[in-house]
């Protein structure tokens, strides 16, 4: 399959490029956009034939459930039971980096939802994603834009490396905002629950919820529930080398200096702070200790890098389960082989 590209400015959008790309979408086929949290990869959500191709592009087990995107938030009517109170309170939120599980209507395709009796959707916050939803006229199923297991894409030269040949357009819109995929939150039961940490956190989530439940498994402490979180239980956002993760704690600068005696050629992954106790070694810099945004949006992409050095090994420092360092944490946890400091 030969793979258009569209370069978009979401500053000031061409939408003769956004109508060819939403013809795409039309005609039962794949386009990779933008979102505010990751680059997507787009098909038709009432379009069985073209929902498959996602699967298929990325390598996805298929008892793993899509994302229906919509432009705006009244259209999820049509596809959810919801209550009026309830849907008071998920407008705060909207548009923005968070998706919400719903009871499903019947009108949703079983392959959207991997026969499950609820649907998750979502309302992404960025000008390209919501112009190509509007002028699709159909709500789009969009996972991240990686093959199956690799990291999220969050620049264009990302999702080029995965899906060049395998998808019929890829809009290049530039940088997203966040870096992480969107806050996932269970609304089937009487208090609402986690499932995939992200850019909105537990404390903006308690604002308007109340009460709200955080499994264990987000922390990477317990399994996950597979029945209400089928897409937890992979192992996500790994470089195919050995990837050591190290716990936060005070302690934490004397453990990597002790164990990484045992590797020949590491590559470290350490907060700007810390870089000068290491000279000696090969490190990218992750942000600043305290700066969990500035951490979170380049964290994929140093995922990426660090894979491709000719480094042995990884050893990635990580940040307090606090904030928005529980979606880092769990992404990280993820990702890795091995933790030390636990
Ligand atoms: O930020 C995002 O959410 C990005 C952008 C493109 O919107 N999308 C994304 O999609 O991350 P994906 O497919 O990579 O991750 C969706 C997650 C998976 O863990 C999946 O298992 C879960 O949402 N999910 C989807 N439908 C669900 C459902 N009905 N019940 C529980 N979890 C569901
Ligand atoms: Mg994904």
């Amino acid at each position: 399959m030969k793979t258009k590209l569209l370069k978009i400015n979401p500053f000031d959008i061409d939408l003769n490029k956004i109508n060819i790309a939403a013809d795409i979408i039309k005609l039962g086929g794949l386009v990779v956009f933008p979102t505010e949290t990751v680059y997507g990869l787009g098909a038709n959500a009432l379009n069985e034939k073209a929902a498959r191709k996602i699967y298929e592009a990325k390598g996805r087990p298929s008892d793993n459930p899509l994302i229906m995107h919509f432009d705006k938030l009244e259209k999820i009517k049509d596809y959810v039971y919801i209550t009026k109170e309830l849907y008071e309170k998920i407008k705060v939120f909207v548009p923005g980096p968070i998706t919400f599980v719903l009871k499903r209507k019947n009108i949703v395709p079983d392959i959207i939802t991997a026969n499950m009796d609820t649907v998750a959707v979502r309302i992404p916050a960025h000008p390209i994603a919501n112009k190509l939803i509007e002028m699709s006229g159909v709500p789009i199923a969009a996972p991240s834009a990686n093959l199956s297991g690799k990291p999220s894409p969050t620049i264009a030269e990302h999702v080029i490396e995965d899906m060049l040949g395998r998808v019929d357009t890829i809009i290049d819109g530039g940088n997203v905002d966040f870096g992480l995929e969107s806050t996932v939150i269970d609304l089937t039961e009487e208090t609402p629950s986690i499932l995939r940490p992200g850019p909105i956190t537990p404390e903006k989530l308690k604002e308007v919820f109340g009460e709200i439940k955080i499994p264990e498994f987000i922390y990477g402490k317990a399994k996950v529930d597979i029945a209400k979180a089928p897409g937890m239980k992979y192992r996500h956002y790994a470089p195919d080398k050995k990837t050591i993760l190290v716990e936060y704690s005070r302690d934490r600068i004397n453990i990597i200096k002790e164990k990484i005696k045992n590797y020949k050629n590491p590559l470290l992954v350490l907060f700007e702070e810390d870089k000068v106790y290491f000279n000696e070694y090969d490190i990218i810099v992750s942000g600043r200790e305290n700066d969990y945004y500035k951490i979170a949006v380049n964290l994929f992409s140093i995922l990426r890098n660090a894979d491709k050095t000719n480094n042995d090994v990884i050893i990635i420092e990580g940040v307090e389960d606090k904030g928005l360092g529980i979606s880092i944490m769990n992404r990280l946890r993820k990702a890795s082989t091995e933790i030390w400091g636990e």
